[in-house]
């Protein structure tokens, strides 16, 4: 084990956060038991969590067939995730409490208990058998976040079709290559759903995307946004009109433990969008796990809220399996934060007495950027658990999050993960861990994670590629139609490991950073440095709320950083005194050579940055696909100004 040079470690933080004790005296795990069990023996460790938290209708005979890089988990064992998510909590006698509280972003409500979802979901289930769905077929679901969206998840998993979620803010474009490239038979979506105080039009962009998908025999529509449709007989069918027909009993079929539950689709920086593929059996094992201990959920007293929507990775595995399995009630919310006003999130918080809450750092930002008044209007006591995914969480992000919404009492879990991973991987436990803020800390109980260097030895300190050492139940299977473009992927960079793309450190107590995106790692006169690393610096000045560096060709260093930064509301702040800041904080090396300041940042419709699009703003290049941008004026404005901007030192 070595120090590596792969990219360097510049940001030290000190700060520590153990567990407090009144958390421990009621965590679900205080100690290292499951560590211990889990290094112990891993596919042991998972078939113990397989048995407890997953009911089977026939037992597995082999935990894990591993045939590098092809795995199966609990082969031979039969399940249905739809009676594991619904049928055996109304079973246990909980059929009346709460799955979901929906509150829509008009400020209408519906309570969803577990036997009215069971219901739902058996006739629904039936509604796609009538219009030829069978198992192995794939089914297309493009809505806005309505507990249709669930049910429309759950009834496919019931009959054994895959359903393949696309994002109600993606275009009509890349919902029909979605659709072409899964060959789906049905697209489930609904007249419109509401944002920012409009309604959008979802038939309509499903129409245009259905003049070009020839698999598609037939169309379900929910009636939410109100706004007209138009129907094509014969195709399209109201959802109401075949619930109300349906008939109401539809058991749940057993599935093999590799049948296919669903296929996700990650764009990646290059390339067609690859079809992500997750099972039935591994998978849930692995989101009722983590959803359990990551979560330290106590299902008859939490409320728990995970703001994602089910059109990404994170509502698929953290607002539908997961935490049904695990019978927990939830809150699901419909819009955008800010409507009608900067408070909304908090205002939900109180209203539902959210007790755990689950969100982005992209979002985090935004609430600083808000200022602390927004939260400090409401009554937060009810949290006693946060959570981050999606990118790297700047230790001032994490500060703020820790002491405007968590009151200073609630442990933070930042969790690391991926669309091809299923689950959470990296993750504090809440009653175990000792936190520092801005790091994933460990891999979770039954995962395997190195650091390694350029030449794939593993690294005991400083920076390098985070990789995957074993294989756990809920990695992807493949990317549909295109196993050989899952080996170059994953398993070619490193040999016998799986490369997620990150880079990480792991500091001199052995815990991890994510250190951002391997391609966006920057060169300066022969020091690798990451992204992550410079932003955080930024984002703990005072004035600064968020921050996005890229390395921008230099003739003289071979590249030099460039910084976008965006103000809290109401700061200021001159460039020479952000510059200086760095300097300080992690070193002059690291010194942005320019910085521009912009109300907003370029991000995917998930929230994460696109550096990519940066740098072409910064080495003044026309852009490259901007498709996945979730608002293009941004980098427009950018470009403006790079164009106008004298050039520095
Ligand atoms: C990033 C989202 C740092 C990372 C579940 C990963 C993170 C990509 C974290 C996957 C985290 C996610 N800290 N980076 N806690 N969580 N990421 O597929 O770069 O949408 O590879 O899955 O997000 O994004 P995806």
């Amino acid at each position: 084990m070595a120090e590596s040079d792969a990219i360097d470690d510049l940001l030290i933080e000190q700060r520590k956060f153990p567990p407090s004790e009144s958390f421990k005296k009621r965590t679900l795990v205080a100690g290292t038991h499951l560590y211990d069990e889990a290094s112990e023996d891993y596919e042991s460790f998972w078939a113990r969590q397989a048995s407890e938290l997953v009911t089977w209708n026939t037992p597995w005979h082999t935990v894990c067939e591993w045939d590098l890089p092809f795995s199966k988990w609990f082969v031979g064992g039969t399940l249905n995730v739809s009676y594991n998510c619904l049928d055996r909590h109304v079973l246990a006698g909980k059929g009346d409490k709460v799955a979901f509280h929906f509150e829509g972003e008009p400020g209408d409500t519906r309570t969803v208990t577990y036997s009215q979802l069971l219901d739902e979901v058996q006739k629904f289930s039936n509604a796609l058998k009538s219009l030829g769905v069978t198992k192995g077929d794939r089914v297309n679901i493009y809505m806005p976040m309505i507990p249709e969206a669930a049910v429309a998840m759950l009834a496919c998993a019931r009959i054994g079709a895959a359903h393949s979620v696309v994002f109600g803010g993606f275009s009509s474009q890349a919902l029909a290559d979605r659709i072409n490239d899964a060959e789906a038979k049905v697209l489930i979506t609904a007249d419109g759903g509401w944002r920012r105080g409009e309604v959008f039009p979802l038939k309509q962009y499903a129409d245009e995307a259905l003049q070009s998908t020839p698999s598609i025999e037939h169309v379900v529509v929910v009636k939410r946004g109100g706004n007209d449709v138009s129907m094509t007989a014969g195709r399209d069918n109201w959802y109401h009109d075949l619930i109300a027909k349906a008939d109401p009993v539809c058991p749940a079929e057993p599935m093999d433990a590799e049948q296919l539950l669903f296929l996700l689709y990650t764009s990646g920086t290059t390339g067609k969008p690859k079809g992500i593929m997750h099972t039935t059996g591994g998978y849930l094992t692995h989101v009722a796990y983590t959803h359990k201990y990551v979560f330290d959920l106590h299902p008859d007293e939490d409320v728990y809220w995970c703001t994602a929507d089910v059109g990404w990775v994170t509502g698929h595995s953290y607002i539908v399996y997961g935490p049904l399995a695990n019978g927990a009630t939830q809150v699901m919310y419909e819009g955008v934060p800010n409507f009608p006003a900067n408070d909304r999130i908090w205002s939900i918080v109180e209203k539902y007495k959210v007790t755990i809450f689950y969100t982005a750092p992209t979002a985090i930002r935004t609430y600083m950027k808000w200022g602390v008044e927004e939260p400090a209007k409401h009554d937060l006591s009810s949290l006693r658990l946060l959570g981050s995914v999606g990118e790297p969480i700047n230790p001032e992000a994490w500060m703020w999050y820790h002491e405007h919404i968590g009151g200073s009492r609630c442990p933070i879990v930042d969790t690391w993960w991926q669309t091809e991973t299923g689950g959470i991987m990296i993750s504090p436990l809440p009653g175990a861990t000792t936190l520092k803020p801005g790091s994933a800390t460990f891999p979770v109980p039954g995962v395997g994670a190195e650091v390694v260097d350029d030449s794939g030895k593993a690294v005991s300190r400083g920076g390098g590629y985070l990789t995957l050492t074993h294989p756990w139940p809920g990695m992807l299977r493949g990317i549909w139609g295109d196993p050989q473009r899952y080996k170059d992927t994953y398993w070619s960079r490193f040999e016998g490991r799986y490369f997620a793309g990150d880079g990480a450190k792991l500091d001199d107590d052995g815990y991890l950073w994510l250190l951002g995106r391997v391609d966006d790692v920057m060169n300066v006169s022969g020091h690798r440095i990451s992204t992550t690393e410079v932003e955080s610096a930024l984002v703990s000045h005072p004035a600064v709320a968020e921050a996005a560096v890229v390395g921008a060709n230099d003739a003289t260093t071979g590249q030099a950083i460039i910084a976008y930064v965006t103000l809290v509301g109401g700061a200021s702040a001159d460039e020479q005194d952000l510059r200086n800041h760095v300097a300080k904080e992690i070193g002059a090396i690291a010194k942005p050579k320019t910085v521009y300041f912009t109300p907003d940042l370029p991000k995917t419709r998930s929230g994460k940055i696109m550096r990519r699009l940066l740098r072409d703003v910064a080495e003044g290049r026309n852009l490259g696909d901007t498709t996945t941008l979730a608002d293009a004026s941004v980098v427009s404005e950018l470009q403006k100004r790079a164009a106008e901007a004298p050039s520095e030192d």
